[in-house]
Formats: structure tokens, C-alpha cells, sequence
């Protein structure tokens, strides 16, 4: 996706260790104007699919799944990182390890809102190793849900994530896909044809 290939080049900061920031328009502050194009352009890529339900994990999977959802026109679940108050209900629940944070950590839905009709389109805002997105299938797998396809915003194709979840038979589309992260340079894969 051209804008935000642009995007990401303008206002995108190297950090060593290969991470990325941009918090000025995804992950901390967020361009209400790019995320509803990026929600339309996923939306177009898996409207064929008949998606139910878009699904993503706290806080950052949000603003771009919110507009999938919305182009889509379905419900948008995210997962919860720690159980909130009035989660008393029968919980869907994995455990996610973050190589970068080395924690692992348990990821919930509640039952309720994920049925074995339900058709998902998982959403992120990064894909790295991979852990966050297998979390997400494995929930929608407790619900006898399909995963229909991946959306992810920016994919680290340096590291491993996506050559995983093909592994496992997902269908992944990346808006932005990193080749390299080196001192104040991004360079990018081809981008991917939808
Ligand atoms: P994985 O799910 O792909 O295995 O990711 P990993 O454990 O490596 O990453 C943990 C967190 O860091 C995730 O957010 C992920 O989205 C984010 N992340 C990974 N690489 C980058 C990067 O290069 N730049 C930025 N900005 N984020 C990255 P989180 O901390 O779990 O969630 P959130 O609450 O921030 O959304
Ligand atoms: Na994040
Ligand atoms: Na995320």
C-alpha cells in the first residue's frame, strides 16, 4: 500500500535492535484517515471471503481492525491481555510468548461472542515472530470459528511470522512488508498484489 509505504519512510524511526516505531500515526497516536484507508484495503482483499467477525488483540490490533470491521461491515473483537472486571463469562483463552519481551502471556475472548458460524479475518498492526497472530487463530480454533486470512498492517519480514502462519496454512496479506531496518533506513519487500 503505497501511503503508507510513504508513510512509514517520512515519520517511521528506526530503533536498533529492528524495531520500528511509529507512533505517531499507528500505535500510539493514531491517523484516523490512514487506518479507515487501511481498513478499506483489507476489507477489499477478503470481502469475497463472507467474514463474520474481524479479530484482533489489544491496544494496537485495534484502530486498524475497527476499520476492516467497519468497511466489512461485521463486529470487531479484540482480545483482552489481563481479564477486565465483567469478564465473567466461559473464556476462549491462549498463552502468547513474546520473544521481544520474553513473557508469556494469556490472551482471552469470551465465549459468547465467537461460534463455530462465525468466518474470522484476524487483524494486527505488526507481524514479527508470529506469536500474537497464532494466539488469535488458536482462539477462534476453540470455537470450531475459520480463519479466513491475516491482515497485518507491517509485517518484519526479516523475522519469522509470516513463513509460521503460512506454515499453518493462513492466507497473509501485508499492507507494508520490511525487508531491513538499518540506521534511519527502511527498505521494503515488493509489494504484495491483492
Ligand atoms: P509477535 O506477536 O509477532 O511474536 O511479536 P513480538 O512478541 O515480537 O512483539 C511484541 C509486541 O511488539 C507486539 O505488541 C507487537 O505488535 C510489537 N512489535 C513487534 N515488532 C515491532 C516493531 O518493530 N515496532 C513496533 N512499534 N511494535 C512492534 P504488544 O506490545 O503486544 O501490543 P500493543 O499493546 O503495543 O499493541
Ligand atoms: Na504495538
Ligand atoms: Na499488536
Amino acid at each position: 500500500m503505497e501511503e503508507l509505504i510513504t508513510r512509514i519512510q517520512i515519520d517511521g524511526q528506526v530503533l536498533d535492535e529492528g524495531v520500528l516505531k511509529v507512533d505517531s500515526f499507528l500505535t500510539h497516536q493514531v491517523d484516523p484517515q490512514l487506518m479507515a484507508k487501511i481498513g478499506e484495503t483489507f476489507a477489499t482483499a477478503f470481502k469475497e471471503q463472507g467474514i463474520t467477525k474481524v479479530v484482533t488483540i489489544e491496544a494496537s490490533g485495534i484502530a486498524p481492525a475497527i476499520f476492516a470491521a467497519q468497511s466489512l461491515r461485521v463486529p470487531m473483537i479484540f482480545a483482552r491481555k489481563s481479564k477486565s472486571l465483567t469478564m465473567n463469562e466461559e473464556l476462549l483463552s491462549a498463552s502468547v510468548h513474546s520473544f521481544t519481551k520474553q513473557v508469556t502471556s494469556q490472551v482471552s475472548i469470551s465465549r459468547k461472542f465467537l461460534t463455530s458460524q462465525d468466518k474470522v479475518l484476524i487483524i494486527d498492526d505488526f507481524l514479527a515472530n508470529g506469536q500474537a497472530a497464532k494466539g488469535l487463530v488458536e482462539l477462534c480454533q476453540q470455537a470450531g470459528s475459520q480463519v479466513c486470512g491475516i491482515g497485518i498492517v507491517i509485517e518484519k519480514s526479516f523475522q519469522e511470522g509470516r513463513q509460521l502462519l503460512e506454515e499453518l496454512n493462513l492466507s497473509v496479506l501485508s499492507l507494508a512488508r520490511v525487508a531491513t531496518l538499518s540506521e534511519g533506513d527502511v527498505t521494503f519487500l515488493k509489494e504484495e498484489s491483492q
